[in-house]
């Protein structure tokens, strides 16, 4: 068994520091790490690990159940009593805040714009109302103000609420620390170091997978397919500051440029949300190799762009790659028109 590929001292003082903050259970943890033999066959890939996170409970999973775990716990700490979110009718967030709010026994209101994806009410936008949330419909261009005028409501009646996105939004990547050590322990088990870690994240999930993994001297970094169109350099540089605070919140004296981010918009190309030609194939390939379910918005184009990346000669094959499983697929539903061709 390979021990010396990462800083085991490092990663053990990094255990004790994530153990000090508090949690709240809302996610199974750990999840497995999938070996996908006939997904790299079909692809013409190197070995291919897939980490589970869609695995997380709550609800169908997905990265927010590992988020909340340290996230909510503030929330719960303050007594606040409604988790509030808002974002696209497909929102996954939005689902795991429902269904957070439901197990924590408080109240639920998430913002969903009029959007295509709106009706009929399908996906997760179905689970948000089977989980009990007051769904405040808005027109698209009012959601961000109708999400603070749900919490000055709720303020001015008395309640305490909790907006599942930007409070405690360090602590979401610090979940994703915590992954890396996950991760880690998992990969060693199986002997085998990893040639590179995807992911499709706008923020958190890689900032925390970044920072874990220098904190403890991996030899391989994390690439993000953004789900958003964009600039590559400029989301580079966005995450900079995100990665300082993250690693700050850890007592870690790291310090983070551009260059320690590798980031690809253009697999998100026309528009989030909305489903592509190669995310499709890559949907299908996931799910009749391995039976394993993506999504339209964020996994399916994330495998896009890593299928794109081997088909690109960018791994031998017998390199390993992870590709985390962020979750995702109550979205499927919504998407049938399109899917099912
Ligand atoms: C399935 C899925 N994957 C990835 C992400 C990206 O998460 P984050 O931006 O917190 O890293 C989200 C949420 O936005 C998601 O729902």
């Amino acid at each position: 068994m390979s021990t010396s590929w990462y800083d085991h001292d490092a990663a053990a003082r990094l255990r004790r520091t994530l153990d000090r903050f508090p949690r709240v259970p809302v996610a199974y943890l750990p999840t497995p790490l999938d070996d996908c033999p006939r997904l790299s066959d079909a692809v013409g890939g190197p070995r291919l690990l897939m980490k589970r996170d869609d695995l997380t409970g709550l609800a169908f999973g997905g990265n927010k159940a590992r988020q909340f775990t340290f996230s909510l716990a503030p929330a719960v700490r303050d007594g606040c009593d409604v988790l509030v979110h808002g974002a696209a009718a497909q929102s996954n967030q939005s689902r795991q805040t429902a269904a957070a709010a439901a197990k924590l026994g408080m109240k639920a209101v998430v913002i969903i714009p009029r959007e295509p994806r709106s009706y009929p009410v399908q996906g997760n936008l179905l689970l948000d109302h089977l989980l009990g949330a007051e769904v405040r419909y808005v027109f698209p261009e009012m959601a961000r103000e109708a999400k603070q005028q749900a919490i000055d409501e709720l303020k001015a009646q008395g309640h305490k609420p909790y907006e599942t996105s930007s409070d405690g939004a360090i602590l979401r990547a610090v979940a994703y620390v915590e992954c890396v050590l996950e991760l880690c322990d998992q990969l060693d088990r199986l002997d085998v170091i990893p040639s590179a870690v995807y992911v499709c994240s706008g923020v958190h999930t890689v900032v925390g997978l970044t920072v874990g993994l220098r904190a403890i001297g991996a030899p391989f970094r994390t690439v993000v397919i953004s789900p958003y169109v964009g600039q590559d350099e400029e989301v580079r540089e966005r995450l900079v500051p995100v990665g300082s605070e993250c690693a700050a919140t850890l007592d870690l004296d790291l310090t983070f440029s551009p260059d320690d981010f590798e980031v690809y918009c253009e697999y998100a190309k026309p528009d989030y949300g909305v489903l592509t030609k190669t995310g499709l194939e890559a949907i299908r390939v996931v799910a009749r190799t391995e039976g394993i379910l993506l999504d339209p918005s964020y996994t399916g184009k994330a495998m896009s762009g890593l299928i794109d990346h081997i088909q690109k000669g960018r791994f031998r094959k017998d390199e390993t790659v992870v590709f985390v499983h962020t979750g995702g697929s109550p979205a499927l539903f919504a998407y049938s028109a399109e899917l099912f061709q």
